[in-house]
C-alpha cells in the first residue's frame, strides 16, 4: 500500500483527493499539503473547477497528515508518492525536491512553463529511484483513447483531418485567479490548450512546423489559439484552444476526426455519446466506460507502474516536455506570424 502526499487542495487536488479513495486498495492518503488553512483543514467548500466535480464540500481530514510547507511533506517517510496539484510555476521546484528525497512524483500538467523548467525536471528523474508522470488525463479519457486507437490501428482507414477543441468561459475558479496572470499559469495556451498539443503528439507524434495565431483579451496572456500542424500533404491537422467565451459558455472539450471510411465527432457538452459515421451513412456510439474517466485511469495508471516498478510508458516526461516545447512554439508563431520548424 503506497502512502500519497497531495501537495495543494484546489480544484485538482480536490479532484485526485476524491480518485485516491476510489483507489483505496492500491494507495493511501497519508498527508495532505496547502498554504490555505482552511482547505488544509478540509474546508473545500471555495473550491470551483470547470469540470467534473465543481462544487466544493468540506471534508474529514482525520487521520490524514496536514502540512502548511510542502517540504514537510516531502520529509514524510509515510510518502513514498507525492502529487502535485499546485499552480504551475511552483511544479518543477517541487518535482525536483521530491524526486531528489527518493519520492515517486505525479505532477499536474503542463509540465513547467518553460523548456528550461523540465529539463531540470527531467534532470531529477534521470538521478531519482521514484517513478515521475506528468498528469496528462487526456491520454487516458475514454473518448480520447478510442480516437487514439483508431488513429493507430486505422481500423476506419488512415487518417484525413484532425480537428482538435477546448472551449471554455474566462477561468475564474482559481485561488486569487492566478490562472489568468501568465506568468504563473503560462495562460490559455500552456494551461489549458496543453491538453490538445499533448494528445496530438500521442496520436501523431511530432509536427514538421506549426502554425498558430492567437490574442490576448483578458488582460494576461494569449487567450486563444488556432494552431494548424504540418505532418504530410494529405493530413490535415487543427487544434483550437480558448477561454475567452462569456461565463453562460462554460466548458466543452470536443474533437472531428475525418478518416478514410468514417468519422468520429464527440463534443463533451452536446450531451450526445462518442459516434463513429461511416461513409455508407450508417452510424456507430461504441460504448464507454461510464464510471473511470481520464482523472481516474491516469492515477491508477501510474499507482501500478509504481506497484510493477516499471517506467510509466503511456506517458513519458520527455514526451510532457515536448508538448511544452511545442506549445512556447505556438505563442512564438503567433507572435511572429511566421511558422515555427519543430526539431
Ligand atoms: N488535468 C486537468 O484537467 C487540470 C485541471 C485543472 C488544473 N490543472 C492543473 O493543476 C494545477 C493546479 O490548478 P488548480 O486549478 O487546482 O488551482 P487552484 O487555484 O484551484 O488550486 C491550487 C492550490 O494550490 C495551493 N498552493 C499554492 N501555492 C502553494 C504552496 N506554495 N504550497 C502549498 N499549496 C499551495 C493553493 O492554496 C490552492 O489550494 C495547475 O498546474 C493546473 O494547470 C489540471
Amino acid at each position: 500500500m503506497i502512502g500519497v502526499g497531495i501537495i495543494g487542495l484546489g480544484f485538482i487536488g480536490r479532484n485526485h483527493f476524491n480518485q485516491y479513495e476510489q483507489l483505496k486498495e492500491k494507495a493511501r492518503i497519508a498527508a495532505v499539503c496547502d498554504k490555505e488553512p482552511d482547505r488544509l483543514a478540509g474546508d473545500w467548500s471555495k473550491v470551483g473547477g470547470n469540470v467534473g466535480d465543481k462544487q466544493g464540500s468540506v471534508r474529514d481530514l482525520t487521520g490524514i497528515k496536514q502540512y502548511p510547507n510542502w517540504k514537510d511533506l516531502i520529509a514524510d517517510p509515510d510518502v513514498q508518492m507525492v502529487d502535485i496539484c499546485v499552480p504551475t510555476y511552483l511544479h518543477a521546484e517541487m518535482a525536483v525536491a521530491a524526486l531528489q528525497a527518493g519520492k515517486h512524483v505525479l505532477s499536474e500538467k503542463p509540465m513547467a512553463l518553460s523548456v528550461a523548467d523540465c529539463d531540470k525536471m527531467l534532470k531529477a528523474a534521470a538521478k531519482a529511484k521514484g517513478k515521475f508522470m506528468i498528469a496528462q488525463c487526456i491520454r487516458f479519457w475514454p473518448e480520447c483513447v478510442y480516437l487514439q486507437q483508431a488513429v493507430k490501428t486505422k481500423k476506419f482507414g488512415p487518417l484525413k483531418a484532425l480537428h482538435l477543441r477546448r472551449q471554455a468561459s474566462t477561468p475564474d475558479y482559481s485561488l486569487n485567479n492566478w490562472i489568468l496572470n501568465p506568468k504563473l499559469s503560462g495562460g490559455a495556451i500552456l494551461d489549458l490548450h496543453v491538453h490538445d498539443v499533448d494528445f496530438a503528439l500521442f496520436m501523431l507524434g511530432k509536427p514538421k512546423s506549426i502554425t498558430a495565431q492567437s490574442y490576448k483579451r483578458t488582460g494576461g496572456g494569449y487567450d486563444r489559439v488556432h494552431a494548424l500542424w504540418q505532418y504530410k500533404k494529405d493530413l490535415v491537422v487543427q487544434l483550437e484552444g480558448m477561454w475567452d467565451m462569456p461565463p453562460a459558455f462554460g466548458f466543452n472539450m470536443g474533437f472531428t476526426a475525418r478518416f478514410e471510411k468514417a468519422a468520429i465527432v464527440f463534443d463533451l457538452t452536446s450531451g450526445k455519446p462518442l459516434t463513429v459515421m461511416h461513409n455508407d451513412g450508417s452510424t456507430e456510439t461504441p460504448e464507454m466506460p461510464t464510471r473511470t474517466d481520464g482523472y481516474f485511469n491516469e492515477i491508477a495508471y501510474f499507482l501500478d507502474c509504481v506497484e510493477k516498478k516499471q517506467k510509466p510508458r503511456i506517458s513519458t516526461p520527455a514526451e510532457s516536455r515536448l508538448a511544452v516545447a511545442i506549445a512556447l512554439a505556438e505563442i512564438k508563431s503567433a507572435q511572429t506570424g511566421k511558422p515555427v520548424a519543430i526539431k
